[in-house]
């Protein structure tokens, strides 16, 4: 017997929908009995086939529609239900309603990889989605992390870039491994402001033992706004309760070749067995005073916030405790965006977040085919969902009444918002803001080099050996030997130990200096780089 489907207010909504066709007469879409599932109409035994037959037209456009456009990124994904428990009061710094203490609230989990297609292996090198949307009573607040704490790139206009080098090469299709091939490295490689994530992405952080087993992280910092309206910044951690594992590379190709579903069958396997993974919720608080105290700029994706200097506080727990019932209707057509906010929280000035705030929305108005995905069971709140707004494709609620405006004077449609009611809704936190309109980029994001130093210092030698291993493996596959020597230009302004290591692998002797090209990038945004940190 199943020891999972426990129910919570989400699963009851999803289970509302659920169809049992068990014992059922089969019926066209319209519910017409199908007398013969086998045979098309035909003139004759031996045919033609008739063009009248609506029943196997029925069928047919069906299926010819099955499928829907996968994920521009993070397209292999597995999900699972649970529910999250807060434990600590924060009431000082938010309002938000599921993090009073005590409360209870139901979760979806997506997690993912990022480069590869929808039928890509488990476990392939790479950065793992950790997407969470919690179904507040006030409000779907999506939390759409990732297991690594820190981005690529710093400004969301070139996401779209680092996306199309990361994705196989468009003549050949190949290579389908992100990080092993020409036009990865290309980018990379004159971007220095990529390189603390690199070696993230070249650690044995992105090869997990399992999905169980994986941190989560915000990346960005957001903010926390309390009842008083008073704002503090803050980063998410999700610490999981079985620790932090990973396999090892050779392990990792292993298991690619044996069983390319690991993680998902490990995760969908210990929760049908009752064996329900957890995680810790913790945040890093920082005064709103405290903004500009750090060598680093809080605002800047590729940077961590150290714990030593702000430590993490562990607000709730995640607990893991339903397979979907159907994977196309809630783990693909989940849509989550971390412009998806409830009171309580809000966006800092990140502009790496700034950016996604458009994307999530307007990709899904397209994967999902239209303006009224919100209606699909898996993405409908559970407080339920009231406005004026009408029609479009695919729409399932029947809105009582006459008028769909506001204000009205007839009655009907949605006469209220939370003000007229005496009530607080979503708040944008009142930030002062005075400047110039420009683009470009600020002084304090130059940095790039001293966090990615860090993060190698904080391995240990065999992990160090794994990263000088995996850049070794991953640069061996590039076909030019300039974009190479320019990869090793980078690691070499980070650590002699690990240029020379991968050097020696490759044969190449690294450069003292970044590539003149490397310069002349950086330098579009920051005209006098290399520009030297802030403080020690
Ligand atoms: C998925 C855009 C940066 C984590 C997606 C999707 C888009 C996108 C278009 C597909 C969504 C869908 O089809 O439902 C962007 C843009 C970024 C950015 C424009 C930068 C400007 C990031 C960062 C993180 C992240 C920094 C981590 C903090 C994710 C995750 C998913 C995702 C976890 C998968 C969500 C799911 O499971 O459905 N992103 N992304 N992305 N992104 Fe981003």
């Amino acid at each position: 017997m199943k020891k999972q489907n426990k129910s919570n207010l989400k699963t009851q909504q999803i289970d509302a929908h659920l169809v049992d066709n068990q014992n059922r007469v089969m019926t066209t879409n319209d519910g017409v009995p199908i007398h013969d599932n086998n045979n098309t109409l035909k003139a004759g035994e031996r045919g033609p086939s008739l063009l009248e037959d609506f029943i196997y037209q029925d069928k047919l456009a069906h299926f010819d529609r099955e499928r829907i456009p996968e994920r521009v990124v993070h397209a292999r994904g597995s999900g699972a239900h649970g529910v999250f428990e807060a434990t600590a009061d924060i009431s000082n710094y938010t309002r938000a309603s599921f993090l009073k203490k005590g409360a209870v609230t139901p979760l979806f989990v997506r997690f993912s990889t990022v480069a590869g297609f929808k039928g890509s292996t488990d476990l392939a090198r790479d950065v793992r989605g950790f997407s969470v949307k919690f179904y507040t009573q006030e409000g779907n607040y999506d939390l759409v992390g990732n297991n690594i704490p820190v981005f690529f790139i710093q400004d969301a206009m070139q996401f779209p870039d680092l996306v199309h080098a990361v994705k196989p090469e468009p003549d050949k299709e190949i290579p389908q491994a992100a990080s092993a091939h020409d036009t990865f490295w290309d980018f990379i490689s004159l971007m220095p402001e990529a390189a603390h994530m690199s070696l993230w992405v070249m650690s044995d952080r992105a090869i997990p033992r399992s999905l169980r087993m994986m941190e989560g992280f915000g990346v960005h910092t957001f903010k926390f706004v309390n009842e008083e309206g008073k704002g503090t910044f803050v980063k998410f951690h999700w610490k999981p309760k079985l620790g932090v594992h990973q396999v090892a590379w050779q392990e990792a190709q292993k298991i690619s070749g044996y069983d390319a579903d690991f993680h998902r069958r490990d995760l969908w396997e210990a929760i049908d067995n009752g064996d329900f993974p957890q995680w810790d919720l913790g945040v890093q608080l920082i005064p709103e005073e405290d903004e500009l105290k750090y060598s680093f700029d809080i605002l800047d994706p590729t940077k961590i916030i150290p714990e030593e200097l702000v430590p993490v506080q562990i607000i709730g727990t995640m607990t893991l405790n339903r397979n979907p019932e159907n994977f196309f209707a809630e783990t693909e057509q989940i849509a989550f965006d971390p412009g998806r906010l409830v009171p309580g929280i809000d966006f800092s000035n990140d502009p790496l977040l700034q950016g996604r705030v458009f994307s999530y929305a307007d990709t899904q108005n397209y994967r999902l085919g239209g303006p009224n995905f919100h209606e699909l069971p898996i993405n409908r709140p559970v407080n339920g969902k009231h406005n004026n707004q009408k029609d479009g494709f695919q729409r399932t609620d029947i809105p009582k009444g006459n008028v769909s405006y506001f204000p009205n004077s007839l009655g009907g449609g949605c006469p209220y918002h939370a003000m007229l009611k005496g009530e607080k809704g979503f708040e944008s936190h009142a930030e002062k803001i005075d400047a110039k309109k420009i683009r470009g980029r600020s002084t304090s994001f130059a940095d790039h080099f001293t966090q990615a130093r860090l993060f190698f210092n904080s391995q240990s030698k065999p992990e160090q050996q794994h990263i000088i291993n995996a850049f070794s493996f991953e640069l061996s596959k590039v076909n030019s030997v300039v974009i190479r020597t320019r990869e090793l230009a980078i690691l070499n302004q980070i650590d002699e130990v690990l240029a020379a290591g991968v050097g020696k692998h490759l044969g190449i002797e690294p450069p003292k200096q970044l590539d003149e090209l490397t310069l002349q990038f950086a330098r579009q945004n920051h005209p006098d780089y290399p520009i030297k940190p802030n403080k020690p």
